[in-house]
């Protein structure tokens, strides 16, 4: 599955105009996120347990509020699908085991949590300390 994406993503950057019509996903496409349903999410997945109520960060979890200096703000659509779903981060180096995949959720779910979280904002550094 993950080659087939991979073979897909590579497909729509040799062949960009094929990637407009829907039938294939441009690396940085999604749905567009619903804030309440994301923050509905948040907390039923019990991602503030590690990241604080509005993600704010805490002992356990870094900050992912939409800051762009202390949060993932300057993250696309993708690269949080993919932390969250994979567990991989913007580095492509994969999470400490804290930090678990949660391959279920949908591309709708991710989009929902990301705008939820985009449109928290703490500039206030907090890294977690769950990690070596
Ligand atoms: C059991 C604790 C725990 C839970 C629950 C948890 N996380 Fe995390 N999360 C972490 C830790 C620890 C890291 C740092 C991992 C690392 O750097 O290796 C992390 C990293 C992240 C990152 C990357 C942040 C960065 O700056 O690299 C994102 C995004 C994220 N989590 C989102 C979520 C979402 C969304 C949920 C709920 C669906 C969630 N997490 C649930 C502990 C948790």
């Amino acid at each position: 599955m993950t080659s087939l994406r991979l073979a897909v993503t590579a497909l729509c950057f040799s062949t960009l105009l094929a990637c407009g019509d829907g039938t294939m996903t441009p690396v940085d496409a999604g749905p567009s996120g619903n804030v309440s349903a994301g923050m509905t999410l948040y907390a039923a997945r019990s991602c503030n347990g590690c990241h604080g109520n509005v993600g704010e960060g805490n002992a356990t979890g870094p900050n992912i509020t939409g800051s762009t200096t202390a949060g993932i703000g300057a993250w696309t659509q993708a690269e949080f699908t993919k932390a969250v779903k994979q567990a991989i981060g913007r580095d492509n180096m994969a999470f400490c085991a804290t930090m678990t995949p949660y391959p279920t959720l949908t591309d709708q779910q991710l989009a929902d949590l990301f705008a939820f979280l985009k449109a928290q904002k703490n500039d206030t550094v907090q890294r977690g300390q769950a990690c070596p």
